[in-house]
């Protein structure tokens, strides 16, 4: 047992409480989707710049990136569709397995979500590990899409309903934490058995391990008091708050957690409630963060980050210690949002990290507009190679603190019950497109715009600074049955919410 003994609720008042070692193991386990998902975001970089890989499963790329007649352009050396699409092909099952998973997650409850999640991640993993032709690899690439589809709507679900509320939004960021881990725990691994002949194999299947800790893991786990209750367990779901909460006074908790499934019983409609004009700022968010999100162009140094190296000379295995520095500047910048979201707020996170991002990108453009120009012929210095990576740490490091945790904090706290379940679904499924785009189209896109690649993305990220600067209201500290309040103050957004709507609030939370 650990922590307090008063847990405050969103809506101001205090329930009793402890943060117990129950719920912290429950929820390590659930995160372990956060993990799945980060590692499969991180694996294909390395492993699609590895030669072995490359000679059985895409010899044309091959062929193309020993070309040393001159003809081919540095930019255009790993342009491959079919390359792409081994990558890519994930996040679209990913999108299309996000709609069904929050089925599941409703009416069978978050566990049965974790562990389908796992058990498609398990499978995937090992097909991949094994594959012996291209339909293996991107069968199993599709499978692991509908584990990330499976765990990315329900592990949050489940984090936030399990966690008492004090903690609810470090264990959100908790969420993005485990993601970036996972890319770097891939990153190390795929600078290891980089040299190994089969080497690939081993990158690919040991995604198995951590699958099997979610599928066991999650066939333990207890299920949320809110899924319990939503499912007419009451008795049951009971038992389980008190267990989470180490108490046995959990009346009150016990009797908002109903009401708040009676009231979500009457929402008949979540899709049509979105669409309705009160409810434009949220859908507005909840589309545009995920959007802007995979528009700043992190994916391109997720994925291609070694093939990016590989590209702009740098050799095999810097290429691949480039990628783990990556990542671990992404993992340790993200602790700098943990600790200071709730300080001093998510607009000011958003401005710092869109203008480092924007300046970083200008800088590295302009550094290989000037070493590369538009035939894309030449290479890097050591130096000039450092300080190059060392302005693309400095450009993950401000997403991992802005644009990386707030993509999934915002769009989850701004909206109310009514519109909660259409809200998330929309951010996950706009985050998977345009992840899935990017993913499809950079290789193709660095061959067309060369070094414009990256002013393309610094005008997104120009362009969504002033979004925030003009659209986004302050939502840190504001209890989300009181946002309405943040929405009808706001010079643009006032518009949209009808007068009275906040009074409603005031005494809904009174
Ligand atoms: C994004 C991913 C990205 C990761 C990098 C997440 O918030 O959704 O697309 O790869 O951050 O850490």
């Amino acid at each position: 047992m650990a922590g307090g003994v008063l847990v405050a609720s969103t809506n101001g008042r205090q329930y009793e409480g402890k943060v117990t070692m129950f719920v912290l193991v429950t929820c390590l386990v659930a995160a372990m989707g956060g993990l799945l998902f980060g590692y499969d975001l991180g694996i294909t970089g390395g492993v699609t710049s590895m030669e072995p890989f490359l000679v059985k499963f895409f010899p044309g790329v091959y062929k193309q990136m020993k070309d040393e007649s001159g003809h081919e352009s540095q930019y255009c050396k790993f342009d491959n569709e079919l390359l792409t699409l081994f990558t890519s092909s994930l996040y679209l099952a990913a999108l299309i397995a996000s709609f069904f998973a929050s089925t599941t997650t409703r009416m069978l409850g978050r566990k049965a979500s974790m562990f389908a999640g796992g058990l498609f991640f398990l499978i995937g993993a090992l097909l991949n590990g094994f594959a012996v032709n291209i339909e293996m690899l991107i069968i199993g690439r599709l499978l692991l899409g509908f584990g990330v589809g499976y765990c990315n709507q329900s592990v949050p679900v489940y984090l936030s309903e399990m966690a008492p509320a004090k903690i609810r939004g470090a264990l959100n960021m908790g969420f993005q934490m485990m993601i970036t881990i996972g890319i770097l725990g891939a990153n190390i691994i795929n600078y290891f058995t980089s040299n190994l002949e089969s080497g690939w194999r081993i990158s690919l299947g040991i995604g198995a391990v951590p699958a099997i800790l979610l599928c066991i893991g999650s066939f333990f786990l207890g299920d949320t008091p809110n899924s319990m209750i939503e499912r007419g367990q009451k008795e049951g779901a009971k038992k389980m708050l008190q267990k989470i909460r180490g108490i046995d006074n959990v009346d009150e908790e016990f009797q908002d957690l109903i009401d708040a499934s009676e009231e979500a019983k009457k929402v008949e409609h979540p899709w049509k409630n979105i669409t309705q004009l009160r409810y434009r700022p949220q859908l507005t968010f909840c589309s545009l963060i995920p959007f802007f999100q995979q528009l700043t162009g992190i994916n391109v140094i997720m994925f291609y980050a070694p093939v990016l190296f590989k590209t702009l000379g740098f050799g095999n295995n810097a290429s691949l210690m480039s990628a783990v520095i990556t990542g671990g500047v992404n993992v340790l910048a993200t602790f700098v949002s943990i600790f200071t979201v709730d300080k001093f707020g998510r607009k000011i996170l958003f401005l710092e990290g869109g203008v480092q991002m924007f300046i970083c990108q200008i800088i590295v453009g302009s550094m290989i507009a000037i070493k590369f120009g538009v035939s894309g012929e030449g290479s890097f210095t050591h130096i000039e190679a450092n300080l190059l990576l060392f302005f693309i740490c400095l450009y993950v490091s401000a997403f991992a603190w802005s644009w990386g945790p707030l993509g999934w904090l915002v769009p989850s706290e701004i909206c109310s019950l009514e519109v909660r379940s259409a809200g998330q679904a929309t951010n996950v499924a706009v985050n998977m497109l345009f992840t899935f785009f990017i993913a499809q189209v950079f290789l193709t896109m660095l061959c067309h715009l060369k070094f414009g690649l990256f002013f393309f993305f610094a005008g997104f990220v120009l362009i969504m600074t002033i979004f925030i600067v003009m659209f986004f209201p302050e939502t840190n500290n504001v209890p989300i049955e009181e946002m309405n309040k943040v929405w009808k103050s706001h010079w643009f957004w006032t518009k949209f919410v009808p007068d009275g709507v906040v009074d409603q609030d005031h005494k809904a939370v009174a």
